[in-house]
C-alpha cells in the first residue's frame, strides 16, 4: 500500500457534492438480526447495512449502521460527516465506542477500516475480502468517521483554518450522532493515525472542555505513528541516526553515510539528539539553533530509492514488485500502475458498494482529497505538543502513544524528542527510557490471511498517565501490518489489561 496517510499532497482531481438519496430504508417490522440487533430503531433503520450483500464479500459481517449525519443541529446541514457504525459482540465492552481517524489530512478513515482493523480487510496484494481476526470490533463498538468536510465520503463545502473549528463541527455531528444511536452517557475513545495526531487531542480537549458527559464522555486516546509536534522534530532532526541505525537493510555506501553524518553535525541535528534525547530531559527549553538543511532528505530518500526502486516510506522494509491494491495509489509521476484483471475499480467506487453502506451516490470517493480540506490547506493550529496534548493526557485514564519502528515518514525518535520536550502531570518527558517489554500473546488456529507476530514486539514505558510503545515489525499503519500488536495495545487503552508487558492471553481468547 502506498497510500498517503500523511501530510504529502495528493494530484488526484476530488469531487464531492451533498446528496443522500438512494439509501435503503427499512420499514418496520425490521428484519431479525443474526447478531444481538440492538440498535435498529426507528431513528437508525435508515443507516441498516445488510451485512450479507457487500460486494465480493462472501460472509456475514454483522449488524452494522452507515451514512451521512449533519455538523450542526439542522437536519438539512448541507455539510454532512459519513459513518460506518460496528456494535461489537463482546460483552466485556458495555457502554462504550471508540472512534478510529485517518490522517491526510483529507484522507478517508475507510482506508483504516479495508487496510487496518476493519471487521473484513482487503490488504494489499490479496484478491478477495476476507475476514479480520484481528478487527477492533471483537473488543469494542467501532465507528469509523470521514471527517473533515471534503473528506471520503463525507458531503458539503470545506469551511475550517484549524483544528478547533474542525473539533466544533466534529462535536456538532457526534451530538447526532449520539442522538441516533442513543448512546448517551457512553463512554468514548478516539484513536488515530498519522495526520490524525493532531484530530484526535484537539476533538478530546474540546469534547473534555464541554463538561458534557452525556454526549461527551471522553475517557482516552490512542495515537498509532502521530503527528505531534512538526516535522523537523518528528522527522528531519533523528533521520540521520535513523538511516545509521537501519543501514544494515539501506546498504549505503560508506562515502554517502559519512557525507550526510557530517551534515548532521552542520545541521545541528547531531548535537539536538545528544542534548534532548535524554532521561529525564534537561529542564530548560531546546535551544540549539538548526541550520535550513531540507535538501539532506531529498538526497537520503533519493539514495534508498536507487537500490530499492520500490522503497516505500510507509514501511521501509518494502521491496519491489509493487502490489495490487483495491485502493489503488494516487497518480504519482514514476509509479508503477498496476491492475488486477477483475476488480480495476477502487474498492468504494463500485457502485453497489456505495449502495450497500449508504454512501453518497455521486461523491467520487478518494482515499486521500486534492481538495483542500483546510481552506488554502492552511491548519493555523499549533502543534498537539505545545499544550492540548497535555491537557488531554492530564484528564484521561488511559493515554496511548504507540510508533512502528519501520515508519520513515514520522520517526519513533521524533516521537520521543517530543514527548521529551513536553511537560504533562507536573513535569517533563519521562523520567527513564523505554526499556520494559510489550508483549503480544501467541494465538493459535488462525487461518493463513490473519497470521501474526506474537512474543516480546518492542518497548513500553508508562508514567503520569502517558503510555508510550514502540512496534518492531510494523511501519507507519501498524494495524495492518502487526495486527495482534495493536490489538494488544487496544485491549490496554480499554482497560481489559492491566500493562502492555502482562503475558496474559488475549481477553478474546
Ligand atoms: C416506529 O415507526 C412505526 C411505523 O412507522 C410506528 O408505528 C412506531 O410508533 C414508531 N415507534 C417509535 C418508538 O417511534
Ligand atoms: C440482505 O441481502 C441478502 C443478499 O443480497 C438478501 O438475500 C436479503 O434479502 C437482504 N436482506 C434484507 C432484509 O434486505
Ligand atoms: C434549512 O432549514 C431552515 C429552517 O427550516 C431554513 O431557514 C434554511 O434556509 C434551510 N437551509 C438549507 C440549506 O436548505
Ligand atoms: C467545565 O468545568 C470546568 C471546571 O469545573 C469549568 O472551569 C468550565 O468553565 C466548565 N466549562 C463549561 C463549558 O461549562
Ligand atoms: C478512571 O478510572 C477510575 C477507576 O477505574 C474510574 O472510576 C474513572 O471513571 C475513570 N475516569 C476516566 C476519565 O476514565
Ligand atoms: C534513536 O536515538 C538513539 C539515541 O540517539 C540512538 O541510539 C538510536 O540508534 C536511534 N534509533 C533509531 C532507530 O534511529
Ligand atoms: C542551552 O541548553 C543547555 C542545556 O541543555 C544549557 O547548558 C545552556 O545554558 C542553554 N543555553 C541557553 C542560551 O539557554
Ligand atoms: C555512493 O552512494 C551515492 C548515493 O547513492 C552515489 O551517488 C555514489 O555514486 C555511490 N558511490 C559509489 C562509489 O558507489
Ligand atoms: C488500468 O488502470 C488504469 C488507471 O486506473 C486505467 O486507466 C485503465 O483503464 C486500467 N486498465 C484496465 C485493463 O483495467
Ligand atoms: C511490567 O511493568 C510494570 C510497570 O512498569 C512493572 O511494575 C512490572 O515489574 C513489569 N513486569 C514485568 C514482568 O516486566
Ligand atoms: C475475534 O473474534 C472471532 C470470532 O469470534 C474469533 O474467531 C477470533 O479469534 C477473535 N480474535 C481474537 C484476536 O481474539
Amino acid at each position: 500500500m502506498k497510500t498517503l496517510y500523511t501530510f504529502l499532497l495528493i494530484l488526484l482531481l476530488g469531487l464531492a457534492a451533498a446528496h443522500q438519496d438512494g439509501w435503503t430504508h427499512l420499514q418496520p417490522p425490521y428484519p431479525k438480526l443474526q447478531k444481538r440487533g440492538t440498535f435498529l430503531t426507528n431513528s437508525t433503520s435508515k443507516f441498516w447495512v445488510n451485512g450479507t450483500n457487500i460486494p465480493n464479500v462472501d460472509f456475514d459481517i454483522g449488524e452494522s449502521y452507515a451514512g451521512l449525519l449533519p455538523i450542526t443541529s439542522k437536519a438539512n446541514d448541507s455539510n454532512q460527516l459519513y459513518f460506518w457504525y460496528f456494535p461489537t459482540t463482546n460483552p466485556a465492552a458495555g457502554n462504550e465506542i471508540l472512534i478510529w481517524l485517518n490522517g491526510g489530512p483529507g484522507c478517508s478513515s475507510l482506508l483504516g477500516f479495508l487496510d487496518e482493523n476493519g471487521p473484513f480487510t482487503w490488504k494489499p496484494g490479496t484478491y478477495q475480502p476476507l475476514q479480520n481476526s484481528w478487527a477492533w470490533t471483537n473488543l469494542t463498538n467501532v465507528v469509523w468517521i470521514d471527517q473533515p468536510v471534503g473528506t471520503g465520503f463525507s458531503v458539503g463545502k470545506p469551511t475550517i483554518t484549524d483544528e478547533i473549528m474542525l473539533s466544533a463541527q466534529f462535536l456538532g455531528f457526534w451530538r447526532n450522532f449520539v442522538r441516533t444511536f442513543s448512546l448517551q452517557g457512553w463512554k468514548v475513545y478516539i484513536a488515530g493515525e498519522s495526520y490524525a495526531g493532531r484530530y484526535v487531542p484537539y476533538i478530546a480537549d474540546a469534547m473534555f472542555n464541554t463538561n458534557d458527559t452525556t454526549n461527551f464522555n471522553i475517557q482516552g486516546t490512542m495515537m498509532n505513528d502521530a503527528l505531534i509536534s512538526d516535522q523537523t522534530t518528528q522527522y528531519f532532526i533523528p533521520e540521520v541516526a535513523y538511516v545509521n541505525y537501519w543501514n544494515q537493510l539501506f546498504r549505503l555506501n560508506d562515502t554517502f553515510m559519512q557525507y550526510i553524518n557530517e551534515a548532521a553535525d552542520t545541521c545541528g541535528y547531531t548535537a539536538y539528539m545528544d542534548e534532548y534525547l535524554v532521561f529525564p530531559p534537561p529542564s530548560n527549553p531546546a535551544n540549539i539553533t538548526l541550520q535550513k538543511c531540507s535538501s539532506l532528505s531529498t538526497e537520503i530518500q533519493a539514495a534508498i530509492t536507487l537500490k530499492n526502486p520500490c522503497f516505500d516510506l510507509l514501511l521501509i522494509t518494502a521491496s519491489c514488485p509493487l502490489l495490487w491494491d483495491v485502493i489503488p495509489p494516487p497518480p504519482y509521476p514514476g509509479y508503477p500502475v498496476y491492475n488486477s484483471t477483475g476488480t480495476a475499480n477502487t474498492f468504494f467506487n463500485i457502485p453497489a458498494v456505495k449502495q450497500a453502506i449508504n454512501a453518497p451516490a455521486d461523491v467520487v470517493w478518494e482515499e486521500c482529497t486534492s481538495r483542500n480540506v483546510f481552506v488554502h490547506r492552511i491548519d493555523k493550529s499549533p502543534p498537539p505538543d505545545h499544550g492540548v496534548y497535555s491537557r488531554v493526557i492530564e484528564r484521561s485514564n488511559r493515554t496511548v502513544f504507540a510508533h512502528g519502528a519501520l515508519d520513515m515518514i514520522l520517526l519513533a525518535n521524533g516521537t520521543l524528542l517530543s514527548l521529551q520536550n513536553m511537560e504533562w502531570n507536573g513535569a517533563k518527558g519521562f523520567t527513564s527510557q523505554p526499556s520494559d517489554e510489550f508483549y503480544v500473546p501467541p494465538i493459535s488456529g488462525l487461518n493463513a490471511f490473519n497470521q501474526a507476530g506474537s512474543g516480546v514486539f518492542g518497548t513500553t514505558h508508562t508514567e503520569r498517565g502517558l503510555t508510550f510503545l514502540t512496534v518492531d515489525l510494523a511501519g507507519h499503519t501498524i494495524p495492518q501490518v502487526a495486527p495482534a500488536a495493536s490489538y494488544r495495545y487496544l485491549e490496554f487503552l480499554l482497560g481489559r489489561i492491566d500493562s502492555l508487558n502482562s503475558t496474559e492471553p488475549f481477553t478474546t481468547q
